[in-house]
């Protein structure tokens, strides 16, 4: 299928491309690299271009006769977003409107969202996973603009204009294709390459924000899964848009991992030691997040091939001592 990928420079976007390209599709990459890398993007097909440049979406979609977009493009920082909201409804909910406007003008249907888990919020019954039908409800401006996305989706789905697939993720990590697309965010705030760098020597430390949650170790709870994984899913849904107009799953692997254990993890696989500091909560973090896929299990067919924390933690490290400077741009 040939299927445009918005964000396709970025760290999951990137892994989707490669995937896309190794199971016989023809991906076209569209981004504007204010985040991405175009060293990431290889050979592939690539377009420089703004999701607010209506023009240029037209264009490309006609250009390549593009089947199906993957919507990877997005500001992803949650403690970022509650400081800049406007950032986040700018980027991650107008300029996906005008993607849509483009895909609708050009009679384009097939869409694969990336969705989020805090979309829930702070979900009540935080003892087990979370399921496609827990509420959603947001606590801060990224899980909003993403529902919103997920709504506007709905609307135009049903106004039979759109065939859609929202995917919750939980914690995207490691580095796929065995190991040669990694994550290079710059600056960089996710947990599992800020304590890499800690363990390389990069930073002075690595900081917990918040040891006083509910939980057993008094860290936040997250459920990690391996960018291929994430991205295989990406695939079957891809197929299953010829039958539905409206597919919505979480993709996690259904075990929680608190702060501190991901760090421990780390410290094993690297072999090395380095400084942890207690710091104060981020704003807008939930203490507990981990979902319960059994939808996507049954409906797909998907499981997670790599669901242990030590392979993923350990393709990730493998990537970053490879590229210590992360991309080169
Ligand atoms: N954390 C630290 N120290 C750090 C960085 C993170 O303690 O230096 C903690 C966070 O407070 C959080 C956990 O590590 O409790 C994971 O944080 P990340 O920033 O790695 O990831 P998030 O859970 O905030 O967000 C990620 C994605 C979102 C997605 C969410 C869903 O970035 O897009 O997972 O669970 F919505």
């Amino acid at each position: 299928m040939r299927v445009l990928v918005c964000g396709g420079a970025g760290y999951i976007g990137s892994n989707m491309t490669a995937m896309l390209n190794s199971e016989g599709h023809e991906p076209v990459v569209y981004d504007n690299l204010s985040k991405g890398h175009i060293a990431a993007v290889g050979q592939t097909k690539f377009v420089e271009g703004d999701l607010d440049d209506y023009k240029s979406i037209v264009e490309t979609l006609q250009k390549y006769d593009i089947e199906a977009v993957m919507h990877f493009a997005a500001f992803i920082e949650v403690g970022e977003s509650v400081q800049a909201p406007l950032k986040y409804y700018r980027n991650n909910l107008s300029c996906t409107q005008n993607l849509l406007s483009a895909m609708e003008a050009v009679g384009v249907e097939k869409f694969v969202f990336s969705s989020t888990a805090a979309v829930y919020g702070i979900p009540e019954s935080i003892g087990g996973g979370i399921s496609e039908d827990f509420p959603t409800e947001p606590i801060n401006p990224y899980g909003q603009t993403k529902l919103a996305v997920e709504r506007m989706c709905y609307y135009q789905s049903r106004a039979e204009k759109l065939r859609y697939a929202a995917l919750r993720y939980f914690n995207a990590c490691g580095a796929g294709s065995n190991a040669t697309i990694g994550e290079d965010h710059k600056p960089e705030s996710h947990l599992i390459p800020l304590t890499i760098q800690a363990a390389m020597g990069k930073r002075d430390d690595i900081k917990i924000f918040g040891t006083d949650y509910d939980t057993p170790d008094g860290t936040c709870i997250r459920d990690y899964i391996h960018v291929d994984d994430l991205c295989r899913a990406h695939l079957l849904v891809l197929n299953k848009l010829d039958q539905s107009r409206e597919l919505i799953y979480n993709l996690g692997n259904g075990k929680g991992f608190s702060v501190r254990e991901v760090i421990e993890t780390v410290r094993q696989v690297s072999g090395k030691d380095f400084k942890v500091v207690t710091a104060e909560h981020r704003p807008g973090d939930a203490p507990i997040l981990t979902s319960d896929a059994t939808k996507v299990r049954n409906e797909l067919g998907w499981k997670p091939e790599k669901p242990e924390l030590r392979e993923m933690v350990s393709s990730a490290w493998k990537w970053h001592n490879e590229h210590p400077d992360g991309y080169p741009d």
